[in-house]
């Protein structure tokens, strides 16, 4: 598997934790920045990661900000990308099992490290369960045309 990592000046603490994650898990990655605590756009940095993943270049993406809500929502406007902001342990697995989201959003400013930690580890982690949530991701995909 390979992931691209994105964040704000918002989430750049927290996208440092989760490349360490990525390092230990052996996944190789590709960070698209930012890379300085300087005031930044979002969707400078959302955009791009989304479009990795929508275009094959990656399999998975993860976008970091404040929040995480402005990145999820620049994520999901690229054609094909199922990102959901994720602050909890049940819901980083099910959206996998369920949504086969292929980003993660979290927001620094929301949860501490640890527990974000855990969240892309379990994402990361967790297969597509398929089968009648196949039929209801398709539905998604038949709708925006792609
Ligand atoms: C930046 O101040 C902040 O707005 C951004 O990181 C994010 O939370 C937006 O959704």
């Amino acid at each position: 598997m390979k992931v691209a990592i994105g964040s704000d000046h918002g989430g750049l603490n927290l996208k440092r934790e989760i490349t360490n994650l990525l390092q230990e898990m052996g996944i190789e990655y590709e960070d698209v920045g930012c890379d300085c605590t300087d005031s930044v756009d979002y969707p400078d940095y959302g955009i791009p990661v989304a479009e990795k993943v929508a275009n094959g270049e990656v399999d998975r993406g993860i976008l970091i900000c404040g929040t995480g809500i402005g990145m999820s929502i620049a994520a999901n406007k690229v054609k094909g990308i199922r990102c959901a902001l994720v602050h909890d342990l049940f819901t980083a697995k099910v959206t996998r099992e369920h949504n086969d989201t292929n980003i993660l959003a979290m927001g620094e400013r929301v949860i501490g490290p640890g527990l974000a930690t855990e969240i892309a580890r379990v994402w990361l982690s967790t297969e597509f369960e398929g089968g009648r949530h196949a039929t209801r991701v398709g539905k998604i995909t038949e709708y925006e045309g792609s």
